[in-house]
């Protein structure tokens, strides 16, 4: 069999399509936006860029890339920053939004005062960062639905320093914006999906609300992103782990909709019959998941199965068939034998819950939470995953902020 080598074509049109094909493989909402702002900056070797979603009528702060101010290995805490403008002239991405159209900015602080809309140098002055050309996008679909606004700043010249957009930039970055928007719909509508399907588990247990299961699929996320830079695992593998990982931790305790609303709600300690029973949402969850053959399916019934595993032994449902009615305990269960998925979740799982209010229990100050994740290292907890856990921990603040209660 012969292989006819591609002609030599354009090399933004190579590149755009394949990170097309690249970002139709990704599921999570918050992958689909740091590769397609990651895509979008290498087009134009831009210094920072930023997404902003539709919610509500109004535009979200959603994402953010700054090579110059958190560049290198690992993802920032303003990556969770949480706020909002009107769609409206007085803002750029506002009026990008609005008018349905691209801005090309070559100098944002030489605006003529004649535009209705003005720049905001709140961020430069209180980051240090200079921003010089803006490229911002409306980000809508085939069928012309706005979805949000990408913002690429500061084109890299070939020398290096930053310069206008220019032409081919202002001509394919907006063709690979409109299928970044298609990906980016169905990313969100992956997140309903299951934000959804926990809602019928928070009907059972008012402590699984949409709040702590995306702060558990986030810390999942990050604790795993850092310890896999640590041991120097290939980018796009864990992109693509990091994109399964968040989904799945998210539905870590979906088995809970087979537990009696007694038992879940019960004010005070559990009995031991009763917590036998409340044991029983590990296999429940897998049982979900246990015919069902993709990566995100196994990684979904590593994780229902052994969130409540421990490193050193004696967590549940240890070794058992998870289709019989056997009520365990199970041979146990520990170290690397258990998925490194469930090792990472059961972390992100017991820092949510300790750090929160439960029916049977009064929110720990974090320090005491602290406290007990290093006494617990190498005993509850995988030590490697602690240790990674400790690197991000002002990431994972920054996720409590954007995922609080009531917000
Ligand atoms: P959950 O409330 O989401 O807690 C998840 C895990 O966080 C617990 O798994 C445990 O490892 C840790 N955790 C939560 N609170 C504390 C605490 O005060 N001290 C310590 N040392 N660890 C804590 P676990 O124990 O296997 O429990 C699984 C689920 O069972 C809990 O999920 C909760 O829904 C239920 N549960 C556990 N104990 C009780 C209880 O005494 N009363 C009631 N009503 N429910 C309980
Ligand atoms: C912002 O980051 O505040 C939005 C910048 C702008 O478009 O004015
Ligand atoms: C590990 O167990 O530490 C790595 C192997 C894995 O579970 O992916
Ligand atoms: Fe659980
Ligand atoms: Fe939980």
């Amino acid at each position: 069999m012969t292989q006819d080598t591609p002609p030599a074509c354009d090399g933004y049109v190579a590149r755009i399509l394949s990170t097309i094909e690249e970002l139709n493989r990704l599921k999570d909402v918050d992958a689909i936006l740091d590769k397609t702002l990651a895509a979008a900056r290498a087009l134009a070797d831009a210094e920072a860029g930023s997404i902003f979603l539709v919610e509500d009528g109004r535009l979200a702060f959603r994402y953010v890339h700054n090579d110059v101010l958190f560049g290198g290995d690992g993802v920032s805490p303003a990556v969770y920053k949480s706020f909002t403008l009107p769609i409206d002239e007085t803002s750029i991405v506002g009026y990008a939004a609005q008018t349905g159209k691209p801005l090309v900015i070559d100098d944002a602080y030489a605006l003529p005062d004649s535009l209705p809309y003005r720049f905001n140098k709140s961020f430069d002055e209180s980051t240090g960062f200079r921003t010089r050309s803006i490229l911002t996008l409306p980000l809508k679909t085939f069928d012309a639905r706005l979805v949000g606004v990408m913002q690429i700043i500061n084109a890299r010249g070939p020398d290096g320093a930053s310069g206008p957009f220019d032409q081919e930039h202002r001509t394919y970055i907006p063709l690979f914006a409109q299928n970044a928007a298609v990906a980016i719909e169905r990313g969100r509508m992956t997140r309903e999906l299951i934000l959804r399907m926990m809602r019928m588990a928070e009907l059972r247990d008012p402590t699984e609300t949409g709040a702590h299961v995306q702060r558990v699929g986030a810390f999942a996320a990050e604790i795993y992103h850092r310890w896999a830079m640590d041991r120097g695992l290939p980018p796009e593998e864990i992109r693509r782990f990091k994109d399964l990982l968040r989904i799945a931790a998210m539905l870590h305790d979906v088995g809970k909709v087979g537990v009696s609303d007694t038992i879940i709600k019960k004010p005070s300690r559990l009995s031991d019959d009763e917590f036998m029973l409340m044991k029983r949402h590990t296999v429940y969850g897998a049982r979900l998941f246990a015919d069902c053959h993709s990566d995100l399916d196994e990684l979904c019934r590593d994780i229902a199965l052994r969130h409540h595993e421990q490193w050193a032994g004696g967590g549940y449902p240890g070794r058992l068939d998870v289709l019989s009615d056997e009520h365990g305990p199970g041979l146990p269960m520990k170290g690397h034998e258990i998925p490194l998925a469930a090792r990472i979740t059961s972390l992100a799982d017991v820092y949510d819950a300790l750090a929160s209010p439960r029916s049977y229990k009064e929110p720990w100050p974090e320090e005491r939470v602290l406290e007990f994740i290093r006494e617990k290292s190498g005993v509850q907890f995988d030590p490697e995953v602690v240790e990674a856990f400790f690197k991000v921990h002002d990431v994972l603040l920054a996720i409590r902020e954007r995922f609080a209660e009531t917000g």
